[in-house]
């Protein structure tokens, strides 16, 4: 099996560089989507995606349980970057792909099978197959579906080059992006997800590691690893199966409670329960998300520890807020009791300062995700042939 580690440019969370044929671009994981402006703003801004995402997830699942169900987040988990000559694309720091400076880019045409197997591809009275991606929050690509050569550097040393993945080379987007991200990848278990295509040359596995949101100042980076180099192994390891469930590009975890302190919120994932998958974890929602009635049991338990001035927050997101600020105050631990491992959160992953001297529970009501502000400082490791998560705690800035 090839080793490879894979390594990340930007400030903030979850962007990294990945290497086309001729250009090395940055790509934002999934969709969550930092902004060079201060941090208020990328909180809030957050929260709204976080919304708007979560409805996304359970619109027209209203005939089945809405906190345990998933729908198809279309073509949520290609890969796609912005492609020269664009009609409209938002504005990019980097320069943008350009296929025709590319020896190995070759359109995908309409006659493919591939065209076909891919989601939203339509041929309009085209010869080349064009996709189509419309996410959750608004955001969108339309473009070339084509393959491309793509590189990685290895722990090895040298680099690996995987000919012919198959790209979205967008020359219609629109986003939330901002100007750090040339792109989007998807991570999950769809057919053409960067995880899927990689395929046995990773052994299924990938890990990844997110700097804490606040640490944009510094130079540390978060980091994506594939293969050998992604195993989460050592001390303080704890493991939790994913359960399938259709639609594969999730992946879905068994949680069966909290712990605010002492005491504990049930949140129902056990086998007896035939509760077992009932939560998605994922990195491209912000906030976590959890079902009304689990979210008000966890909000309580953390009003009857804070001693601290409750106040409204102004943008009416968050249910709880404080006059506080993040380090001025030792908020409570949270730990996240997922079948076979449970997972400490501190403060920064389950708090967040909404703004000057205001801070919330950044938990809201509505559905089942663990975003990626609770996985901040986690080592979150993805084994897809033994089928589990493995998380360990790890401070990212170090790795
Ligand atoms: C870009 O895509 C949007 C949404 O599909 C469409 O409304 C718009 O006309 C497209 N713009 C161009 C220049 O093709
Ligand atoms: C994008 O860049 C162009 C040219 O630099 C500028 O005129 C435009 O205002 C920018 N748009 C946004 C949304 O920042
Ligand atoms: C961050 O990295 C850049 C380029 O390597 C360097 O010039 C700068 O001094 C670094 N900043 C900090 C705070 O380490």
């Amino acid at each position: 099996m090839n080793t490879l580690s894979f390594l990340i440019l930007s400030f903030f969370s979850l962007c990294f560089s990945i290497s086309f044929s001729h250009a090395v671009v940055v790509l934002v994981l999934n969709l969550f989507t930092a902004t060079p402006q201060n941090h208020h703003s990328t909180i809030v801004n957050a929260a709204h995606r976080s919304i708007i995402r979560v409805n996304h997830f359970y619109k027209n699942s209203l005939a089945s349980t809405p906190e345990s169900t998933v729908i198809p987040n279309t073509g949520s988990d290609i890969v796609w970057l912005q492609c020269e000559p664009c009609k409209q694309c938002y504005n990019q720091t980097t320069p943008k792909f350009n296929p025709s400076k590319s020896s190995s880019y070759i359109n995908i045409p309409c006659s493919s099978i591939l065209c076909h197997s891919v989601r939203s591809t339509s041929c309009n009275d085209q010869i080349f197959c064009e996709y189509t991606i419309n996410y959750g929050d608004d955001s969108h690509s339309q473009g070339d579906l084509s393959v491309e050569t793509l590189t990685l550097d290895s722990t090895t040393g040298s680099p690996v080059s995987f000919p012919k993945t198959v790209i979205g080379c967008g020359n219609n987007n629109t986003g939330r992006l901002e100007v750090q991200g040339s792109g989007i990848v998807g991570l999950g278990g769809g057919p053409v997800s960067l995880i899927t295509q990689l395929g046995s040359s990773i052994g299924g596995e990938f890990s990844y590691c997110l700097v804490p949101l606040d640490n944009k100042e510094s130079n540390t980076t978060s980091k994506l690893s594939f293969g050998d180099a992604a195993v989460v192994s050592g001390d303080n390891v704890v493991s939790t199966p994913i359960i399938k469930k259709d639609p594969s590009v999730y992946y879905v975890l068994t949680l069966e409670a909290f712990s605010v302190g002492n005491k504990r919120v049930e949140f129902g994932g056990s086998s007896e329960d035939g509760d077992e998958g009932n939560i998605i974890i994922d990195s491209g929602t912000t906030l976590m998300v959890l079902p009304a009635d689990v979210y008000k049991n966890l909000e309580s338990a953390v009003v009857d520890l804070v001693k601290l001035k409750r106040v409204d927050d102004p943008y009416k997101l968050f249910g709880l807020c404080y006059s506080a600020t993040l380090d001025e105050y030792d908020f409570p631990l949270i730990t996240a009791h997922f079948k076979g491992a449970d997972v400490e959160l501190h403060s920064i992953s389950t708090f967040t300062q909404a703004l000057d001297g205001l801070v919330c529970l950044a938990f809201l009501p509505g559905g089942a995700i663990f975003g990626n502000l609770a996985q901040q400082n986690l080592l979150v490791g993805c084994d897809l042939q033994q089928g589990t998560v493995s998380f360990k705690p790890t401070d990212c800035t170090k790795v």
